[in-house]
């Protein structure tokens, strides 16, 4: 096998993505309500999708909103080499880059940015809310998915994740489709949870402050509770994930 097709698919994981993703984790929605709230929008929006993957979500949720009137331009930003064929037929344009390393001078009416931030380091997620905050033209929303390191919320998130990788083994014994069934259920009630918007850079500031002070104020071994539980989440998403059966109909 070719060292490209290897790393292809030591890496088909990482980038997972599908047609129907922003509606299935509630992306689409939260770009609705961003909309409804100001009747004045531009006629295009410019979008940003950091961690992009294929495009192939970005694509169905412009596709979408296009059908009411609701232009989007959108432009991906993905640092596997492996995405760029197919994003760059996606996406209206595609950066294929490292975010943090990219220097860029247009703003953006719509940050998207969704399952990349949440197996980095707390500094490195400060670092990309940052970025993507003084990226948004004045009243630009950010959509996203992190933590927020509640302490309250810690051990039920603990115990939530380890309920879902219970599920997730006992669904093995419907097969593979049944093992797809039950991670799309996981991954629209689990995203959908944890999926925010901002509006205006302000918001994303005021949100890392307070995510900063919440994981200060956990204790040592709820830190390791929370990064313990999602590896083990994501290794068994993993595991658990065949992409020869992504069938866009099934519903979780
Ligand atoms: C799991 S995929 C998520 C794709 C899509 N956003 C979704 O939710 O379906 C995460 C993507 O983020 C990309 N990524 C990770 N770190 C990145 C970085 N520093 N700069 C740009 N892309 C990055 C990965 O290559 C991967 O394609």
């Amino acid at each position: 096998m070719k060292l490209k097709s290897m790393s292809r698919l030591a890496n088909w994981h990482s980038s997972f993505t599908y047609p129907e993703r922003y509606f299935d984790i509630g992306v689409a929605e939260h770009l609705s309500k961003y909309l409804l709230q100001d009747e004045n929008q531009k006629d295009v929006l410019a979008v940003l999708d950091v961690g992009c993957s294929t495009g192939i979500a970005l694509k169905t949720t412009k596709e979408f909103f296009s059908k009411y009137g609701i232009k989007l331009d959108v432009t991906g930003i993905d640092v596997r080499n492996f995405v760029k064929d197919a994003a760059e037929k996606n996406l209206d344009t595609f950066i294929l880059g490292d975010f943090f390393e990219i220097d860029l001078s247009k703003r953006f009416d719509v940050i998207i940015c969704t399952n990349m931030l949440l197996n980095m380091k707390l500094e490195k997620i400060v670092k990309a809310l940052k970025k993507m905050a003084l990226l948004l033209t004045p009243n630009g929303c950010l959509i996203t998915n992190t933590y927020s390191f509640t302490t309250t919320s810690t051990k039920k998130e603990f115990l939530t994740q380890l309920d879902y990788s219970f599920k997730l083994l006992k669904s093995m014994k419907y097969g593979w489709n049944g093992i797809y069934q039950e991670f799309r259920r996981q991954e629209h009630e689990m995203i959908v949870r944890r999926m925010k918007s901002f509006v205006g850079k302000n918001q994303v500031f005021l949100f890392i402050d307070m995510m900063l002070k919440n994981w200060n104020e956990l204790s040592q071994k709820d830190k390791t509770f929370l990064v313990f539980a999602e590896y083990l989440c994501r290794l068994l998403g993993y595991v658990g994930n065949k992409p020869k059966n992504r069938n866009p109909s099934i519903k979780g």
